[in-house]
This record gives structure tokens, C-alpha cells and sequence, in this order.
């Protein structure tokens, strides 16, 4: 009784305290030098975009000052700055943040200064109060205000925690020396500094990502004016207005929104990605529209030691056979970095336990081994004798061995290199345990064994052959369930690669009736069988002449595979931009009535209405007639939520992306039509809209296109050169006209695809259009 007594009167004297000291009225935006924050209060920037406070991350009773978005209603809040990353309070009532001397400063629980803005104060400066702002950009400022200067003392903005926000500089400072990083957390639920780092390399003027602080695993290449080299897409980022400023003083990237009403950050991710993301208001979600590197097992390490990245199939990490995650809490979290550990340790020395080799086929051998001496026998035995050998690889009569931890492991069954990976015997697969008694029995078996083996296999074999056939025909829908052993054969284990894209590779194959198949390996897909199953078995029902018609699947664990009919003359683009024969006026004319069909089919007359959301010149395929089908239709709901990351990470595809991907609104079938508007172009001009304008004296197409048509002025001058004029001026003028319409930036002046095809068909005439906002920015 008496200990609840004493300890309700300090709780009261506490609060009495810090009643006395907090003076920060509700909504305001600032800390003046004799108040203090602490507890539930916060501070609101003017326009209510940002608020700060303290913040619980995930489930542990940790806090920190933090900046989140106020009007983005995620949940958590979404978080763009953080103080005290690495010392979190527990107590938010008894911790206050406030001004001393001039600094912004955090005080725990017992008064101790546990973080700081660390400006050095002169002495004037504590004479004069200072106070501290947050504003509307995310930037949280120190102003003093006693001298006249309206430069800050310390902002947020020059020292960015995980989130680089639109309107803050990024990059190197020549005066102070400092370079500004961006550091990922080090789990979804612990703000403290991960591994990954992303900043600016002020001898190359690149930006590059690094692991661990030390290996640089991703590389911008260098400004060119416009772009970084190696990344060419962000000209036709339309969300962001970029550039790059270099002097004496200070080196610094820089961005401002096109449109300031969208809701748009860049971090660097706890998955070792620099991400862009978006929030859709109407989704209650962050998009993300564009990351780098594009595939996640790109990532230097991203498994940790002994952990194996694998792109097929979520979650991507996973501890090789034999082991098991350093902190299973962690692991769960997503939080890799701690890899893993063998299940039973070696124990190198007196009580050593039995040791044996684990084969790995990984795509690139671990950084960090050494050469050894001997045959393949000599560097198995050297390395099971040395206790801190890991791993051996041997090849070209060359052994190597791993002493360290082995990181960045990928595992690839169909073309890597394979390595021995040294684990406990009783940890491996198929391991028996032999002792002198069994043995002595096994050897009088033997006999009997090799006659009853003999008999064994004669029948395995002989039901193999049945279940080939009957596997072959087994049904589902209309569609072919396959066996993943009958497609490995059926394409040679996966070895003539038609192409590939976000979504996984294409390879040719020939069935047993000799026709010729194409099979797509799907990478990343989060849906389990039964789900996988159903999607799939909706898209094998829709059937048109102008689509690629779906003749089965293979779902068997984490391999998932569609089968599809094998088009003679590939994708449109490789006739477009890279083919040595041109296709003529009348071909791509039919080709554009073509497609537009195939989509009326998908957006109108099937079922469910299926928008594509990937139309581009790789995914419209040609057959032996020219006739166009399309390709990939459905991939959407297969591949679920990860679609629009798959998407926007993949080279290329950004460009036929339509502007509500960013926007906020949910998106229609006239996504389709924006992409549709893109490819005609491209039909017009047999190069892509993004490449031609890369070179800086062309003009973006699609503008050049809507000058000459508004201008009245020769419209067969943007025709491909190669067709030497030869086209109906009419048809070109035509597709001129609804590829401006359908690029449109507000989805309502898009036509539908039905319209689209009446008037290819010449049905329907087509008015002038508008100039598309697209070509009117002067960034292309
Ligand atoms: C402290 O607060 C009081 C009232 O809120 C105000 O009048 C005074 O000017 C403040 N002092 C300083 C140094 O800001
Ligand atoms: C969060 O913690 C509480 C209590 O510690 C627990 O009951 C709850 O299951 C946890 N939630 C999650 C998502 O871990
Ligand atoms: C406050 O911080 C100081 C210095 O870091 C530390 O010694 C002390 O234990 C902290 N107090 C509490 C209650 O955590
Ligand atoms: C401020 O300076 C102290 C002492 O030099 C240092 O320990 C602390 O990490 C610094 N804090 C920040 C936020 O830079
Ligand atoms: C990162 O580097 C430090 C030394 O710079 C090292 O002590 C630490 O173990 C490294 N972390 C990992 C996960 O390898
Ligand atoms: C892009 O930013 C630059 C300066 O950073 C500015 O001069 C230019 O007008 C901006 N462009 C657009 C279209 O907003
Ligand atoms: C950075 O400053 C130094 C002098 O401190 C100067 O020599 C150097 O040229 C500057 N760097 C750049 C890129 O201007
Ligand atoms: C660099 O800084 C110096 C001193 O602050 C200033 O005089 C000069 O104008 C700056 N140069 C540029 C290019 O901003
Ligand atoms: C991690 O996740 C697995 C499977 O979801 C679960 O069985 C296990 O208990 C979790 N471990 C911890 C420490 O949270
Ligand atoms: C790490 O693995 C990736 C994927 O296999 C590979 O591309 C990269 O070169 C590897 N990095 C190093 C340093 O081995
Ligand atoms: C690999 O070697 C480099 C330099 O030789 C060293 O810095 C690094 O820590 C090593 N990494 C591992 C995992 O042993
Ligand atoms: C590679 O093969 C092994 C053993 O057959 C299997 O466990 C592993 O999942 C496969 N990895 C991939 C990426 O398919």
C-alpha cells in the first residue's frame, strides 16, 4: 500500500513539473527556447503536411522523435526523420525535447542529453533565443534568431536519416567535408542504422549504394546533364523535376514534384533498394514506382551469412540446407542481416562432430576465398581438416576455400557454379546413421538387395512411362496441368532463353507432339498453389486471335510456370528497333488495329474486365502471319500486390506507364490506352520514345508529332525514315491523331479501346487533339 502511495505522489509531482514547463499550444509549429516537448505533444507544420513527436517503431516499447506525414493516413505513420535513431527513450511523459544553449537537444528519462543538434554556439548566440520550426517541405529548422541571418543554424534537411523528401539537397559539402547519407533502417520496426547506404561519390559525381559501409554494390553512373547515365529512364519520371548542381562549395542533387498535390518520397529500404514511392490516396497505400537495384537478390549480402537469396518465390532469403537464422526474431521480421548459423556446431578441435559437404549451385561464387594446392579429393580433405574452412570449390584443377563467413550466396540450378559448403553429417538430407553392427548386417543383404533393385527400377521405369502420358493430358479447365520435369525436358533444362522481363524468363520448348511451346518461368510470385491455380485457370477461358493463347501451366512448389502457344516471328520490338528486315506501312497499320482489338477483347468482352497494365512492344508477340497477339494479359492479379514494384523496376517499362500509376487514383483500363498511345508512336517512328529522345538536339516524339499535326505542316516528316515516305498519308495522319488522344494526361479525354478500333477501321473520323501534357514539359 504504502510503496503505490509514494509512487502516485511522484507521478503527481512529475506531472505538476512538466504541466509547468510544456507551454506548447496544440497545432503550433514551433519550439520556443522555454518550452519543451514531451509525452503526446507535438508540433504541426503550418499547412498540416508534417508533424513531429514521439513515435513507438513496431511493437517494442522504444520511442523517438520522429517527422511523419499528417495527412498520409498509413498505418503506422509513415516516418521521414528521426532524431535519436540509435538511443531510444522508454519513457515519453519524463523525456522532453527542447532548446539549451542554443541546440536543439533531447533529454531522457534522468536528464541526461541523449542527442543533439550539436551546432556550435558562440557566445552571443545564448543570449539570443532560438527557435525551431517545422515547415511544410518535412524540413524541421533551428533558426536563431538574434542574429539577423535568415539561413538556418541546423535543418533536418542536412541530415537526412533514411528519406531524401522533394525540395532537400542530397549530397557533398566541399566546406564542411560532410557527405550526406541515406541509411536504412535496420528492420521495418527498428529505425537504428541498417547496412545499406546510398550517397553521393564526390570524386565521380556518382551516387552509389553500399553495404556495410564499405562494398558498393549499385552505381548511378555520372550526370550527363539530363540523367545519370546508367539510369536513362529518369528522364520520363513525370512525378519529379530533378537536377544536379556542382561547385567550388558543394555538390548536391536536387528535385521539386511537378504536380505539388502528390505525395511522393525516396528511401533507402530496408531490402537494400533505393525506392521511389507514391501514396494512393484511394488504395490507402504507398506505390512504389521505380527501385533500384531492380532485382532484390542484386543486393550485396542481403542474406547475411550463410543465407541464400533466391528471386523465385517470397520471402527471398532463406538458410542454406544444414543451417538455421541467427536470431529467428530478426528473420521474421525481415530483418536478414544477421544470417545464419550451421544447426549443429563443428565443434573444431577434440569432440569435433562428423562434418560433410552440402552442394551449392549459387550464380556467383562468395567474395573473400583463397587458393589451396591439390586434386579435387586433396581439397575436399584439406578443407574438412581445417577447422576454419567453410566452403571449397573446385574446377579447372584450381581449389579454392572459404575461411570466412560466405555472404551473397544466389542459388541457380540451371546454370551456376557449384560449391561445397561444409555442415554437420546429421544435418544433411539422406544422412544414415552407420555403425559396425548395421554394416556387418547390410553386407549379408547385399546380394538379395542388387536382385531386388534390379526389379525395383525395371518398375519405377515402366511407371514412369504410364504417368508421362497420363500427367501429359491431365486437365484443368482447358488448359494442360504440366509436370515441371516434362517442361525441363521439353525445353532442354531450360536453355534456349526467348527473353525476359520483370516478371521472370521465356524459353522455347517442343512437346512431345512436336509442337513448339514457350514457357514462361515466373519469378517472384507471392500467391500460393491453390490461388495460383484459380488465377490461372481464369485466364485460360479467354481466347481471341489477337491473344496469346495460354495452353497450361505448372505449379509445383515454388516453381511456377505458364505455357503458351510459340509465336514464329518473336515481339514487335525486336522488328521495330533492332530487326533487319522493316516492317512496311500496311504491316504496322495492322498491327495497330491488331492490338487494339486483342485489348477491346480484354477490357469489354471477357468475364471479368482484365486491364493489362504492361502493354509495350515486348509483350506483343507476331505470328508467322505478322499478326499481332498480346501477350502477358493476366499477370496482374497472378502476381498480386508486387505487380506495380515488378513493373516499375523494370528497364524500359516506365515510359509507357500512364500518369495515374503516381497519382492517387485507382487504375482504369485507360492505363492501357495511355500505354496503347505510347506504342503507336513507336509504330509511327520505328524507335522508342524514350531512347531517341535521350539524344539531347531531338525533340521528345510524341510532342514533335502533336507540333506537325497542330501546325498542319507535313505530316509524313515524322514517319519512319526507313519507309522512305511510302505510307497512306490519311492512315498516318490518323494514328497520329489517336496516339495524341490516348496519351492523354486525364483519363476521361482517353477514348476506350472500342473507339480506338472504330476508328482504325475508319468507322469512326477522329478530331484534333490537345497537346498531351506529357510533351510539354521541357525536361524531355
Ligand atoms: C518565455 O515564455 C513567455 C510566455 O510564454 C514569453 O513571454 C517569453 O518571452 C519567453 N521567453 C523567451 C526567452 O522566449
Ligand atoms: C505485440 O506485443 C503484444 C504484447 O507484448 C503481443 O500480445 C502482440 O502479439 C504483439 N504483436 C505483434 C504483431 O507482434
Ligand atoms: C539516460 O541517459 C544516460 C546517459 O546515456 C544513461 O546513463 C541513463 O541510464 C539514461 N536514463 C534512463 C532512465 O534510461
Ligand atoms: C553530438 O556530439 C556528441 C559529442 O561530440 C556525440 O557523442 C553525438 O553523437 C553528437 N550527436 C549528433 C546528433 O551528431
Ligand atoms: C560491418 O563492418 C564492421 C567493421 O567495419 C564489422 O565489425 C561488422 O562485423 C560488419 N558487419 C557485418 C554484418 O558483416
Ligand atoms: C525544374 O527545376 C528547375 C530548377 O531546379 C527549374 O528551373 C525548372 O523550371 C523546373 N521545371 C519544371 C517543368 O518545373
Ligand atoms: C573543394 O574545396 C577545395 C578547397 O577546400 C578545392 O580545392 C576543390 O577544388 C573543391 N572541390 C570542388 C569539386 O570544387
Ligand atoms: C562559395 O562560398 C563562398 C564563401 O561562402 C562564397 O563567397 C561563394 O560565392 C560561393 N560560391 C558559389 C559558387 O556559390
Ligand atoms: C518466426 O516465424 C515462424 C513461422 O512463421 C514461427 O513458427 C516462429 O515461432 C517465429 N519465431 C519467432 C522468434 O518469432
Ligand atoms: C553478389 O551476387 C550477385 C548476384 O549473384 C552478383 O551479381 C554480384 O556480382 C555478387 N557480388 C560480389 C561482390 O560477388
Ligand atoms: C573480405 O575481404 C576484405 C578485404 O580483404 C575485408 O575487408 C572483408 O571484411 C572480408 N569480408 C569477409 C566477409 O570476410
Ligand atoms: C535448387 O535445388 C535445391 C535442391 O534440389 C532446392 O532445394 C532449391 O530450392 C533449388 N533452388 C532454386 C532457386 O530453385
Amino acid at each position: 500500500m504504502c510503496f503505490f502511495k509514494e509512487k502516485s505522489i511522484v507521478r503527481f509531482v512529475v506531472l505538476l513539473y512538466f504541466t509547468l514547463s510544456i507551454t506548447i499550444s496544440s497545432g503550433a509549429n514551433t519550439i520556443s527556447a522555454n518550452q519543451s516537448l514531451s509525452g503526446d505533444h507535438t508540433i504541426i507544420s503550418e499547412g498540416e503536411q508534417f508533424e513531429l513527436g514521439f513515435f513507438k517503431a513496431g511493437n517494442s516499447s522504444k520511442y523517438y522523435i520522429g517527422i511523419w506525414y499528417k495527412k498520409v493516413s498509413s498505418n503506422p505513420p509513415t516516418i521521414v526523420w528521426v532524431a535519436n535513431r540509435e538511443t531510444p527513450i522508454s519513457d515519453r511523459f519524463r523525456s522532453e525535447l527542447k532548446i539549451i544553449d542554443g541546440n536543439l537537444v533531447l533529454l531522457n528519462e534522468s536528464k541526461s542529453k541523449i542527442w543533439s543538434t550539436n551546432v556550435t554556439t558562440t557566445t552571443t548566440t545564448t543570449l539570443k533565443p532560438a527557435t525551431v520550426v517545422i515547415l511544410d517541405d518535412g524540413n524541421l529548422v533551428l533558426r536563431d534568431y538574434g542574429s539577423n541571418s535568415v539561413e538556418p543554424i541546423w535543418q533536418s534537411f542536412d541530415h537526412p536519416t533514411h528519406t531524401w523528401l522533394p525540395g532537400a539537397k542530397f549530397g557533398y559539402d566541399n566546406r564542411t567535408k560532410k557527405n550526406q547519407v541515406l541509411t536504412s533502417w535496420r528492420s521495418k520496426d527498428d529505425p537504428g542504422v541498417g547496412l545499406f547506404s546510398f550517397e553521393l561519390q564526390p570524386s565521380s559525381n556518382e551516387y552509389v549504394i553500399k553495404w556495410n559501409g564499405s562494398h558498393q554494390y549499385w552505381i548511378t553512373g555520372a550526370w550527363n546533364g539530363k540523367t545519370f547515365d546508367l539510369l536513362p529512364e529518369m528522364r520520363l519520371n513525370y512525378i519529379y523535376n530533378f537536377s544536379y548542381h556542382t561547385n567550388e562549395n558543394e555538390s548536391y542533387f536536387t528535385s521539386s514534384l511537378y504536380n505539388p498535390s502528390i505525395i511522393s518520397r525516396n528511401i533507402m529500404d530496408v531490402s537494400g533498394q533505393v525506392q521511389q514511392l507514391t501514396w494512393l490516396e484511394a488504395t490507402k497505400e504507398w506505390n512504389l514506382f521505380w527501385s533500384q537495384p531492380r532485382t532484390q537478390c542484386e543486393v550485396y549480402a542481403l542474406c547475411g551469412a550463410f543465407g541464400s537469396c533466391s528471386q523465385s518465390g517470397l520471402p527471398f532469403c532463406s538458410c542454406l540446407t544444414g543451417f538455421k537464422p541467427r536470431s529467428e526474431t530478426d528473420w521474421n521480421q525481415s530483418d536478414f542481416s544477421g544470417g545464419c548459423v550451421r544447426k549443429t556446431d563443428l565443434q573444431c578441435g577434440r569432440n569435433m562432430e562428423k562434418a560433410d559437404f552440402l552442394k551449392v549451385t549459387v550464380k556467383s561464387l562468395p567474395p573473400n576465398k583463397s587458393m589451396a594446392v591439390g586434386s579435387a579429393g586433396e581439397c575436399s580433405t584439406t578443407c574438412l581438416n581445417s577447422c576454419s574452412c567453410n566452403a571449397y570449390f573446385f574446377v579447372d584443377n584450381e581449389c579454392s576455400v572459404w575461411d570466412g563467413d560466405l555472404l551473397n550466396l544466389s542459388e541457380d540450378n540451371d546454370s551456376g557454379k557449384t560449391i561445397f559448403v561444409k555442415v554437420a553429417s546429421k544435418d544433411l538430407p539422406h544422412h544414415k546413421k552407420t555403425n559396425w553392427v548395421t554394416v556387418g548386417a547390410v553386407v549379408g543383404f547385399v546380394g538379395g538387395v542388387v536382385f531386388l533393385s534390379g526389379l525395383i527400377v525395371l518398375l519405377i521405369y515402366n511407371k514412369k512411362r504410364i504417368s508421362l502420358s497420363v500427367r501429359k493430358t491431365r486437365m484443368e479447365g482447358s488448359l494442360v496441368s504440366f509436370v515441371y520435369k516434362d517442361l525441363q525436358i521439353a525445353t532442354k533444362n531450360f536453355s534456349d532463353k526467348l527473353g525476359g522481363g520483370g516478371f521472370g524468363s521465356v524459353f522455347k520448348g517442343v512437346l512431345h507432339d512436336s509442337s513448339i511451346i514457350a514457357v514462361k518461368k515466373l519469378e517472384s510470385i507471392s500467391q500460393g498453389e491453390k490461388q495460383f491455380r484459380s488465377e490461372v485457370s481464369t485466364i485460360g477461358t479467354i481466347q481471341h486471335v489477337n491473344l496469346v493463347r495460354l495452353r497450361g501451366f505448372c505449379a509445383q512448389g515454388n516453381n511456377k510456370l505458364l505455357v503458351y502457344d510459340y509465336m514464329a516471328n518473336g515481339s514487335l520490338d525486336t522488328h521495330l528497333f533492332h530487326g533487319k528486315q522493316v516492317l512496311n506501312w500496311e504491316t504496322r497499320y495492322q498491327i495497330a488495329l491488331g492490338i487494339a482489338r486483342g485489348l477491346v477483347y480484354l477490357h469489354e468482352k471477357c468475364r471479368d474486365c482484365i486491364i493489362h497494365c504492361d502493354i509495350k512492344p515486348e509483350n506483343i508477340l507476331l505470328d508467322s502471319e505478322f499478326c499481332p497477339k498480346v501477350a502477358d494479359f493476366g499477370l496482374a492479379k497472378l502476381v498480386g500486390r508486387d505487380f506495380s514494384r515488378v513493373l516499375t523496376s523494370t528497364r524500359g517499362t516506365i515510359g509507357y506507364l500512364a500518369p495515374e500509376w503516381l497519382s492517387g487514383v485507382a487504375v482504369t483500363a485507360k492505363a492501357d490506352v495511355y500505354s496503347y498511345g505510347m506504342v503507336l508512336f513507336e509504330l509511327l517512328h520505328g524507335k522508342r520514345n524514350a531512347e531517341a529522345s535521350e539524344d539531347s538536339r531531338s525533340k521528345y516524339f510524341p510532342g514533335l508529332v502533336a507540333n506537325v499535326l497542330m501546325d498542319g505542316t507535313d505530316i509524313l516528316s515524322v514517319l519512319d525514315s526507313r519507309l522512305n515516305r511510302e505510307a497512306c498519308v490519311e492512315q498516318v495522319t490518323k494514328i497520329c491523331k489517336v496516339a495524341c488522344w490516348c496519351i492523354q494526361d486525364e483519363e476521361e479525354r482517353r477514348p476506350t479501346m472500342s473507339l480506338v478500333e472504330r476508328i482504325l477501321e475508319g468507322v469512326l473520323d477522329v478530331d484534333m487533339p490537345p497537346i498531351p501534357q506529357i510533351c510539354q514539359y521541357n525536361y524531355l
